[in-house]
Parts: C-alpha cells; sequence; structure tokens
C-alpha cells in the first residue's frame, strides 16, 4: 500500500468534501447514474470510492450489486455512514483481491490525476483486469485541451494547488504529459461529457480485451 495516497486525506477534509464539491460533482453523479442505469449491470465496483458520494446516486436509480473500495481510513469512515451495509470496503486499486473479470462494470471518478504516474497506471490496468470483456468503464477525471476553456483551466489549477502536496505535483505532472491519453489506449471509446468550462469529462469506455 503506497503511503502518499494512504495519508493523503485528512479526517476533516474527509468530513467536508461532499459539501464543498457538491455544486460541481452534483451533474457527473447524476450522469454516471443514469448510465449506469441505462446498462443496467449485475455487479459494479467504485474503485477509489472516497465518500461514498456516488454509490449514495447509484443506490437510489439502481438494484445492481454495489462494492466501493478505498485506501484511506478518513474516506471511508465517511462512506461508512452514508452506506447502511458495509459496501465501501479498505483495498487498494492498484492491487485488489478480485478475480479476473469479476465486474460488468468499473467507476473511476477523480483518481487518475492524483496519484504518481506508475500508479495510476496500475489502478487503470487493475479496472481493466477485474471488468469484463465487453464490460464499462466510466472514468471521469481532468482534461485540457481545445475544448476547455480559461476558466477551466485557472478553477482546476486553483483547487488542485489549495489541496497542495504531491497531489499537487502529480496532478500538474498528468496534466503536462496528457497522461490519461496513455492509461486508456486499449479501451475502446464510446462517449465523452465536458462539465466545468470543459475541464472535466466523463467518459465511457468498453473494456475490449482483444
Ligand atoms: C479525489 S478522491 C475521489 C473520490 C471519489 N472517487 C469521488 O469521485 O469523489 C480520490 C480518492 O482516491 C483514493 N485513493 C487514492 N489512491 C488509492 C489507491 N491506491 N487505492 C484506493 N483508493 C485510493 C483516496 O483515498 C481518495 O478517497
Amino acid at each position: 500500500m503506497n503511503k502518499e495516497t494512504k495519508n493523503n486525506y485528512n479526517l476533516f477534509f474527509s468530513k467536508i468534501y461532499d459539501f464543498i464539491f457538491f455544486p460541481f460533482l452534483h451533474p457527473i453523479r447524476k450522469k454516471i447514474a443514469a448510465e449506469v442505469k441505462n446498462n443496467n449491470p449485475q455487479n459494479l465496483i467504485d474503485m477509489c470510492c472516497g465518500t461514498a458520494n456516488q454509490i449514495k446516486y447509484l443506490k437510489k436509480s439502481v438494484n445492481t450489486n454495489i462494492v466501493g473500495i478505498d485506501i484511506s481510513d478518513n474516506m471511508l469512515s465517511v462512506a461508512s455512514k452514508k452506506t447502511k451495509t458495509n459496501i465501501c470496503l479498505k483495498q487498494d486499486a492498484s492491487n485488489t483481491n478480485f478475480p479476473d473479470n469479476f465486474f460488468d462494470v468499473a467507476i473511476l471518478s477523480f483518481i487518475l490525476h492524483e496519484t504518481q504516474p506508475e500508479i495510476a497506471y496500475k489502478i487503470s490496468n487493475e479496472a481493466k483486469r477485474i471488468v469484463k470483456n465487453s464490460g464499462k468503464i466510466y472514468l471521469t477525471d481532468y482534461v485540457f485541451d481545445k475544448k476547455t476553456n480559461f476558466l477551466g483551466k485557472a478553477g482546476t489549477y486553483f483547487v488542485e494547488f489549495l489541496v497542495g502536496g504531491q497531489h499537487y505535483k502529480n496532478f500538474k505532472t498528468y496534466i503536462k504529459n496528457n497522461l490519461l491519453k496513455n492509461y486508456t489506449t486499449d479501451l475502446q471509446f464510446v462517449s465523452e461529457s465536458k462539465y466545468i468550462f470543459g475541464a472535466i469529462r466523463v467518459f465511457t469506455f468498453i473494456n475490449n480485451k482483444n
């Protein structure tokens, strides 16, 4: 388990996370819940689920078996208050204990920009391993390109700067090297939605293992 991410979220930040990010995250949570509902999967994993905020939206709209995993005790303690059953487990998303092809769907939101690239590679590869062939991967993260306007970029830099430390360094490396492309090259693109002046994208991919 890598120490950098394990200790990144203190209890205070974990407790206010949903509140401060609600205006930005609400439409994204709704979008992903609607996509999952259309897809009607049997089982789903939210990798790096944080406070289980996305899981809360999913629980309202689908009957899918859901599991969340996260590495942070503080985020998980907030998550456990939100979910009646213990569906959020402490696991390292770069090395989970689920078998190959176990899930129909994986959700990966706001994780790949914040870890060191080698960990992000492992997490994305782990998602591809545990999701079935032709299963879906919903990936949400920052993208800066021609469709991102100045306000989106400035706002994102500001938020990530406030979070600071290694997290901010990892974010800058991710943006500078356009790393999301590297993590998703072997996935089949289905769709992309833009949020926050184009700075945040929700992607649907098919896990094409052939
Ligand atoms: C920015 S938060 C996003 C949380 C959630 N996905 C959301 O959309 O709100 C990133 C989360 O990833 C978790 N995390 C970071 N590295 C991880 C790892 N290797 N395994 C599991 N969780 C990890 C952190 O503890 C944190 O809860």
